[in-house]
């Protein structure tokens, strides 16, 4: 922390460093240029001191620089976009006639080019005050200034741009909000009506440009960044990616029998609840003795190999918890039964609470890398015949513990936290202040990486998680391809989690995107931030982190049992109707059902044209594997198969099973070939068939045979409790939180 500035306490833009500096002022002169850019100098009222090391400036520059190419980028697609859009206005593609809803429908498309054009205005602007910010920030960071006044007003100067820069967003958002009200409830559509669902964000959270110190200068400017930048950017991109799903929903008004038309135009129905399959838990848990060794995926294949081997003479009893498919594959040749194996999809963050997941009785967990794989014989004693000096923990072998009970739970805390949410609600929908302004909310913007379902549920999930630990009302704000709620809607008795217009405005935030790390570090920056609204953006599964970190709390609200996830998606989801009706139109056969998901592809369904990576012929090993669960199921199952290949269908043995109507392939409702091939048309032409598949799999099947993906993880995650394998090698599954 040596290099660290003292400037920043007391400026308006950042209060948070810490403040015990030791600044021993590096060679780096104020007017220095580096890194081949002329663009980072200083000015005059700072002197030549500085503390920061040179190469963190040149990396937070080099980054500045990233950023400004890549807006110039986006913003010179978008003017493509918005070329041949003006052209389509101008030739006039809706049809007009002259009714109060064509009058409607056309200006949906106008105001929203109007906005666009307004917003990208709005962007240029905000280039120069992102470059600028951030260069006075730096310099604030890393130079003593001899002008405290005048750092005063560059931040002053610099909030002040930030705010007008907003309030031109938000403008421009609400100006889009009131042109969508449909004039008569007869030209409404149900995705404009949906953009717009639940409350709206909190005015009292959208304005923030403090600085959070994130465990590193790069890292807390990363994040600053990050923050300016969605403020310059998503605005117009959500206005242009709306544009193109309106250009869809009136391609698929005249498909009605379409997914698409289901899914954009609104339906209205019944909602389907959770099905009533029977919870059929495997039996992952050995006889005694009992020991549980969790291999990170970081584990080098060979160092497992080896432990593998040291530990022979320990007796069986002995599982081995593998995430890595490389780790499954070479432990799959080498073990005597392939039982000592479990898989899990996600690495298990708190091993005691797998081991109670999969074991009522007593049991012993250590980590691979925590454990002397030498000291077999101590494990071997300790494991099969214990004595009573045993119960001490300095006679226990490195690394190696035994599961403590899980603590009793008290739900009331739960009951509170729904009743307080409802009460934020309600009182946001009124114009109240609640007593409570905390909140925290998830977001999936046209701008952002949301991921696929995996990353999504697992985002939303653990978003969740800190949220009820932190104090906070939850909220989802996802809009991207459509609104989270045209598929799956909060569950009645449970939390309204629907918000919009968090695109519009810059409030605190983090985005953990593919950086599980980064929020483990200090799960506190968040779960203690003392910021009325919080913006989290993440594909992570933040949960252990953060349930460690406040365990207090977590026993409170009920938050400590083996299936978490799923306990929190029953009460946050159900199917909307649209979702509803696709799971009724699917015929699934009676009886016993196994489901397989094979993914061909390390690819999202929109990408579906693909070549496959993974060998087709590997289907084979899939397809045993269920016969094989069957056998020892004792059951006569018809197997689901569901593939991201239509190429699976030419297999001879498939079409054998599925000729003998032992296996069924889902339907293709939606036969139409290609609109076009942006990956956005694609997405919402297979939304709700993908979506009623990973319901079919999470619900509506005896057991699972799986692929090393997250879509049919989460799906054994957080449905009921069902035996579960991967497909590759016929592996155990475990799908507790953990
Ligand atoms: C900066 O803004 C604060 C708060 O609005 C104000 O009190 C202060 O006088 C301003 N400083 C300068 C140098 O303009
Ligand atoms: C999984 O193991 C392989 C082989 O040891 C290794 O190359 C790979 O990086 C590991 N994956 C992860 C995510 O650590
Ligand atoms: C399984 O069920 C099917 C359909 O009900 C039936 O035709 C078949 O004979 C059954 N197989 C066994 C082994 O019981």
């Amino acid at each position: 922390m040596r290099w660290l500035a003292v400037l920043w306490r007391g400026s308006a833009l950042g209060s948070v460093l810490p403040a015990e500096l030791h600044c021993t002022g590096s060679a780096l002169l104020v007017q220095t240029s580096f890194a081949g850019t002329q663009a980072f100098t200083c000015p005059p009222y700072y002197e030549a001191q500085t503390c920061c090391l040179q190469h963190e400036m040149e990396q937070i520059w080099e980054k500045v620089e990233d950023m400004l190419q890549f807006v110039l980028r986006v913003m010179e697609d978008q003017g493509e976009d918005l070329k041949r859009a003006e052209d389509q206005e101008a030739a006039g593609f809706l049809e007009d006639d002259g009714s109060i809803c064509s009058e409607y429908h056309a200006q949906l498309f106008s105001s929203r080019l109007r906005g666009f054009r307004e917003a990208r205005q709005a962007t240029a602007k905000g280039v120069d005050i992102l470059q600028g910010a951030t260069m006075h920030m730096l310099c604030a960071a890393c130079f003593q200034s001899s002008s405290q006044l005048k750092l005063e007003q560059v931040d002053n100067f610099t909030s002040s741009a930030l705010l007008s820069l907003q309030d031109r967003m938000g403008a421009i958002f609400t100006e889009q909000v009131l042109a969508d009200r449909s004039p008569d409830t007869q030209c409404s559509l149900g995705y404009v009506d949906a953009l717009t669902a639940g409350i709206s964000f909190p005015s009292w959270g959208r304005f923030s440009p403090a600085f959070v110190w994130q465990g590193s200068l790069l890292a807390s400017f990363a994040g600053w960044m990050d923050r300016v930048l969605s403020l310059l950017m998503e605005v117009p991109g959500s206005l242009l990616f709306q544009r193109t799903l309106l250009q869809l929903l009136f391609f698929y008004a005249e498909r009605p029998d379409s997914d698409a038309f289901q899914l954009l135009q609104g339906h209205s129905g019944a909602v389907l609840d959770y099905s009533s399959i029977e919870e059929e838990p495997e039996k992952l848990c050995p006889d005694a003795p009992r020991l549980f060794i969790f291999v990170r995926q970081a584990v080098p294949t060979d160092k497992l190999l080896q432990c593998y081997k040291d530990l022979q003479a320990v007796p069986a009893g002995v599982r081995w918890v593998l995430t890595n498919s490389s780790h499954v594959s070479a432990m799959s040749g080498e073990v005597k039964a392939k039982e000592q194996l479990i898989w899990r999809r996600f690495e298990a963050r708190s091993l005691h609470g797998v081991a109670r997941a999969l074991c009522a009785a007593p049991a012993w967990v250590v980590e691979l890398e925590a454990m002397d794989c030498k000291d077999a014989p101590h494990v071997s004693r300790l494991l099969t015949s214990p004595s009573e000096q045993d119960l001490r923990r300095s006679s226990w072998p490195q690394g190696v513990s035994p599961v403590t009970p899980s603590p009793p739970p008290s739900w009331s805390g739960l009951e509170e936290y729904v009743q307080a949410h409802a009460a934020f609600v309600q009182q946001s929908r009124s114009g109240a202040v609640p007593a409570s302004r905390k909140a925290l909310v998830y977001v999936c913007t046209a701008m952002s990486y949301c991921g696929g379902h995996g990353d999504r549920l697992n985002g939303m999930l653990g978003a969740f998680v800190v949220a009820m630990l932190a104090g906070r009302a939850f909220f989802i704000d996802s809009q991207r391809p459509v609104p989270l709620s045209l598929v799956l809607q909060p569950r009645v008795g449970g939390i309204d989690w629907r918000m919009h217009g968090s695109h519009a405005v810059l409030p605190a935030g983090f985005n953990f995107n593919d950086n599980l790390a980064a929020f483990e570090s200090d799960p506190h920056v968040v779960l203690d931030s003392q910021e009325d609204v919080l913006r989290i953006v993440s594909n992570q599964r933040l949960s252990a982190a953060a349930l460690r970190s406040h365990p207090r709390s977590a026993r409170a609200l009920g938050l400590t049992g083996p299936r978490l996830h799923m306990e929190l998606f029953q009460l946050l989801f159900q199917p909307s109707p649209a979702l509803s009706a696709r799971l009724r139109a699917r015929k699934l056969p009676e009886g016993r059902r196994i489901g397989l998901h094979f993914r061909a592809g390390d690819q999202m369904p929109q990408h579906w044209k693909d070549p496959p990576r993974h060998d087709l012929a590997q289907l084979e090993e899939f397809l045993n594997c269920a016969e094989d669960l069957e056998r020892q199921q004792g059951w006569n199952a018809t197997f689901l198969l569901f593939a991201d290949t239509d190429k699976v269908r030419e297999m001879p043995r498939v079409q054998e099973l599925a000729a003998a109507g032992k296996l069924v392939l889902p339907e293709q409702t939606d036969g139409l070939v290609h609109l076009d091939r942006s990956p956005a048309t694609l997405t919402v032409r297979g939304l709700l068939q993908t979506w009623a598949d990973w319901w079919t799999l999470a619900f509506d099947v005896d057991a699972l045979v799986l692929s090393h993906s997250g879509f049919g993880a989460t799906a054994l995650e957080l449905g009921p409790l069902r035996p579960a394998v991967l497909g590759l090698g016929c592996v155990l599954a475990d799908g507790s939180t953990g």
